[in-house]
């Protein structure tokens, strides 16, 4: 097959060269040149739009339906907003040895039992994937394997599949350039390749991803752009538990977060993850706190839990994991003019437990209270909850899904919660199960919670 004509073009200023340069010569900038494949199609004559594409008003748009279809396990489907959509590109990425492979051979073995599927191998030998296969007890002799690199190849076997799975986007490539595989050029020229076949033919492919050092997924930021789905499958390797959460979805909420655990049979979804993200020794040491953290349609109790310790260097650290960095600096920053409690001098580690992410406002109250708790040296009660977002004014603001944590928590047996004064109303109806303290300022909670004043005197509401 003939090579066909490829040029060099800078990803930062667009200026294109037949030969890869280290420099682009017109921005200066370095590592930018992408081989990219030169479009030798005639451009499309200037004849009248066809009906077919005429604008048209919203209620002549016919909807379509999108059929899901379980992938048989619970905490994969809720990912996907409810199942996997028919011609929909979703794409899988983690750390290497995360269990990639293995929750795609359990899928697709179970879409197997009722469709045509097919699993394309290119990191692994067909009899590497039919020993995973049995390893797992995988009934799944249906499941067409495929050990092939060249994507071109591939088209011609997907007669009549329904799903594919591509393991994975940066060991295969195309015909069409010279680059090797996983390079950005590639990557971006295959995703492109089953885009147009999943479109037209309406298969689902699975596609894995490597991720970098940094922990994004390797590859251009168009591969993302390409996707309808992009998940993230995480976890401490030490650890057997692992979150899958996605990053885009075009079919559903992207706050939605899967727990699977990880055991010699297999990815397992745990469907009782309420002591997940809670330690065992929770309330026996200072510095930690729970919060019910709304993680898309769920809610769940997280312990969030920080080390304060002296510091040797001149520039006190901030190491937060779990939580953003920069609202860890400005509560720390609250903490201290509003409370009273000086962090100037000592490093400050925060962690959510479980591997957790906790991006949503509410988790503020629970980092204060922690902090404070590390800094006093005085534990928190194990049977308390807390939750609210913080101004820096220091006052507690209202957040949403009231009733669904304080729901969350009476379930789990708490007895005491501090939640922010203005969302009271929502929670009322609970309170002769649990002890409802509103908050309406940060300083009142602490005084509240470690009975000794730590804050300055005439704090008023
Ligand atoms: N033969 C085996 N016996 C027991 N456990 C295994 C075996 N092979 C793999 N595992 C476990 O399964 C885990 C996941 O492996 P898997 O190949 O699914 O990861 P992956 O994310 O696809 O990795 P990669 O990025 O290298 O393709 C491994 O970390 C290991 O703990
Ligand atoms: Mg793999």
């Amino acid at each position: 097959m003939a090579k066909s004509l490829t040029q060099f073009v800078c990803s930062e200023c667009g200026a294109t060269s037949p030969k890869w340069l280290g420099r682009c010569p017109s921005c200066g900038t370095f590592n930018t040149m992408v081989e990219e494949k030169v479009s030798t199609a005639e451009p499309l004559k200037s004849a009248k739009p066809s009906p077919f594409n005429r604008a048209k008003p919203l209620y002549e748009v016919t909807e379509e339906s999108f059929s899901r279809t379980s992938s048989g396990i619970s905490e994969f489907d809720s990912v996907l907003g409810g199942g996997i959509v028919a011609g929909s590109l979703v794409l899988i990425g983690g750390d290497p040895g995360i269990g990639k492979s293995t929750l795609l051979t359990q899928i697709a073995a179970h879409l197997s039992e009722n469709y045509k599927v097919l699993y394309l191998s290119a990191e692994e030998s067909c009899s590497q994937v039919k020993m995973r296969a049995r390893r797992l007890e995988l009934g799944c002799e249906n499941m067409l394997l495929l050990n092939e690199t060249c994507i071109d190849n591939l088209e011609s076997e997907l007669d009549g599949v329904n799903f594919c799975v591509v393991d994975s986007i940066q060991a295969v490539y195309t015909d069409d350039l010279s680059s090797s595989a996983g390079s950005v050029g590639q990557v971006r020229e295959c995703a492109s390749k089953l885009m147009r076949i999943a479109k037209s033919r309406s298969i689902t492919f699975f596609i894995v991803g490597h991720v970098t050092k940094e922990g994004a997924l390797a590859g251009p930021k168009v591969l993302e752009h390409i996707m309808d789905t992009v998940l993230y499958f995480e976890g401490e390797k030490q650890e057997n538990f692992r979150i899958l959460r996605a990053v885009k979805n075009r079919f559903g909420n992207v706050a939605e977060v899967g727990v699977f655990e990880m055991t010699d049979s297999g990815v397992r979804a745990v469907t009782d993850y309420s002591g997940i993200f809670l330690s065992e020794s929770r309330g026996e040491e200072a510095g930690a706190a729970v919060t019910p953290a709304q993680t898309g349609a769920r809610c769940m109790n997280v312990e969030i839990q920080t080390l304060v310790s002296k510091t040797s260097f001149g520039l006190p650290r901030r190491m937060p994991l779990g939580v953003d960095y920069n609202k860890l600096v400005l509560l720390i920053a609250v903490l201290e003019k509003r409370c009273g409690i000086s962090f100037s001098g000592s490093d400050v580690y925060v962690n959510a437990m479980g591997g957790i992410k906790l991006n949503e406002p509410s988790c503020d109250l629970a980092i204060c209270a922690a902090l404070a708790s590390a800094q006093l040296g005085v534990p928190i009660d194990k049977y308390t909850a807390i939750f609210g977002e913080v101004g820096l004014t220091g006052e507690v603001r209202a957040v949403g899904y009231c009733e669904k944590r304080v729901a969350e928590c009476v379930k789990m047996g708490f007895k005491r919660i501090y939640m922010p004064a203005k969302n009271m109303k929502s929670a009322v109806k609970y309170a002769d199960k649990i002890t409802i303290v509103p908050v309406l300022y940060v300083n009142k909670m602490i005084k509240s919670l470690f009975s000794s004043p730590a804050e300055k005197d005439g704090d008023n509401e």
